[in-house]
């Protein structure tokens, strides 16, 4: 079900049609009775609609942040550990991990809900949120609670699985397949880079025609110019957004970003819709795995790309199931808890 509503109009609607799954899979409708589900997500969504409106680079954080856990022995809040009984580095000073954010607001979450429930579905909820605001109620999933969260975390691990942004095809697909996603997912899925933002050496490799995948020129040029301007000796390593619907209109011209199709206006800066294939088709887009999309010599992935460019209501539809697959990947392991504290084991 995809929910096109005005933002007043979706709140509503949220809290009267949203359904809950618990346990294994048995669906119970929220009746807004105060029933414990209900509260817990509800307050999920409360604090994750705050901090946006403060902070609106939350919500992109939210996103990735699904992505970082789940991919990494499951959805099991092991992204979160700042230690673990046994030492040693956590997934948080994986390479891959590298601009992860909104573990503050997990905090401030978990300090709400309490000891029953658990890191890693605060986690799921928080995604599921902040991905309905930022696509503007257009984005809607379920997703089950009852997860327990792992004792296990490090960078290693993460650096294992986490596929970086050097990535090729093949890699990429690979990477995907090793978790049961398949092409069409890995591309409904990047669609996520149309928000948030990446550091310089996360895309430094597309500035230097030595080591670049092709780029738009153009582009290439706007952005090389774009980041040495905010490269200095405090800020060696600084953030772009990664959408370039998101720069503003001189470098956008400068760039030749047609947006034919996109919604440019201000309240739109940020959203979360297809605006990334329009970019990507385009060969406007920051990271060498999102370029690898358009090298698929069988065009496959690209008849994907232009389909989601050209059918925003599909992929939609699309990202929500693949969003809550990725919430439903089962933890790996043998020893299960419910944190205290969402950055440390009991
Ligand atoms: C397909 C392989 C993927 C690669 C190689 C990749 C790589 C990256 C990199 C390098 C960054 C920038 C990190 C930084 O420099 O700060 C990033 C940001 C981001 N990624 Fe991905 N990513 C992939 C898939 C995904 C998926 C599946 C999602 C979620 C569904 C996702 C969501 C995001 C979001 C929302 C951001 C912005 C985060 C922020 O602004 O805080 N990515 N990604
Ligand atoms: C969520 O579950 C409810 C109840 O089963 C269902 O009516 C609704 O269509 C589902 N929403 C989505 C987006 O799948
Ligand atoms: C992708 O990268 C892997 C590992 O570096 C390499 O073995 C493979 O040949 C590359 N594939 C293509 C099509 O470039
Ligand atoms: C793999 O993914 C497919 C399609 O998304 C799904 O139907 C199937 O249940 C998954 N299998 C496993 C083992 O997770
Ligand atoms: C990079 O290569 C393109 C052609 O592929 C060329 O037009 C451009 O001027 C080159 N940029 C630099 C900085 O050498
Ligand atoms: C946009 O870019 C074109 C081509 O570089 C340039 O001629 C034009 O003056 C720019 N327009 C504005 C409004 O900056
Ligand atoms: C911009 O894209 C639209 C549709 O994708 C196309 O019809 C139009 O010709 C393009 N404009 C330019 C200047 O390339
Ligand atoms: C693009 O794809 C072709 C065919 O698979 C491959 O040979 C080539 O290495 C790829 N290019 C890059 C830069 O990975």
């Amino acid at each position: 079900m995809v929910i096109k509503l005005s933002a007043g109009a979706f709140a509503v609607s949220v809290c009267l049609s949203l359904a809950f799954f618990v346990g294994h899979g048995q669906p119970v409708l929220a009746d807004g009775g105060g029933g414990k589900k209900h509260d817990v997500a509800d307050t999920v969504k409360k604090e994750v609609a705050i901090a946006m409106k403060k902070n609106p680079r939350i919500g992109a954080a939210l996103v990735r942040l699904l992505f970082h856990d789940c991919w990494v022995h499951g959805c099991d809040g092991s992204v979160l550990l700042d230690k673990t009984p046994d030492g040693g580095s956590t997934e948080k000073d994986a390479m891959n991990n590298i601009g992860l954010e909104g573990f503050d607001l997990i905090d401030r979450i978990k300090d709400k809900l309490g000891e029953s429930v658990s890191c890693a579905d605060i986690v799921v909820l928080a995604a599921r949120d902040a991905t309905s605001i930022l696509s503007r109620g257009n984005i809607a999933y379920n997703v089950t609670t009852g997860r327990k969260d792992g004792v296990r975390s490090s960078a290693a691990a993460a650096d294992a699985v986490l596929p970086p942004s050097t990535f090729n095809f093949t890699q990429l697909k690979a990477n995907f397949a090793a978790r049961n996603f398949t092409q069409t997912e890995l591309v409904v899925l990047s669609g996520a880079h149309a928000v948030g933002v990446a550091h310089l050496s996360s895309f430094r490799d597309r500035l230097d025609n030595a080591t670049a995948t092709p780029i738009s020129v153009r582009y290439q040029n706007a952005l090389r110019d774009h980041v040495e301007d905010k490269t200095t000796a405090a800020v060696p390593d600084p953030t772009e957004m990664n959408n370039i619907r998101d720069m503003e209109f001189a470098f956008r011209n400068a760039s030749g970003y047609n947006a034919t199709g996109v919604d440019t206006s201000r309240a739109a800066r940020g959203v979360l819709d297809n605006s990334y294939y329009h970019a990507n088709l385009q060969n406007k887009v920051l990271f060498r795995s999102d370029w690898e999309l358009r090298n698929d010599t069988t065009g496959a992935a690209g008849r994907d790309m232009r389909e989601f460019r050209d059918d925003a209501a599909g992929w939609y539809v699309l990202f929500g199931k693949a969003m809550a697959k990725l919430s439903e990947i089962p933890a790996e392991g043998s020893r299960f808890e419910i944190r205290k504290n969402c950055r440390t084991t009991n």
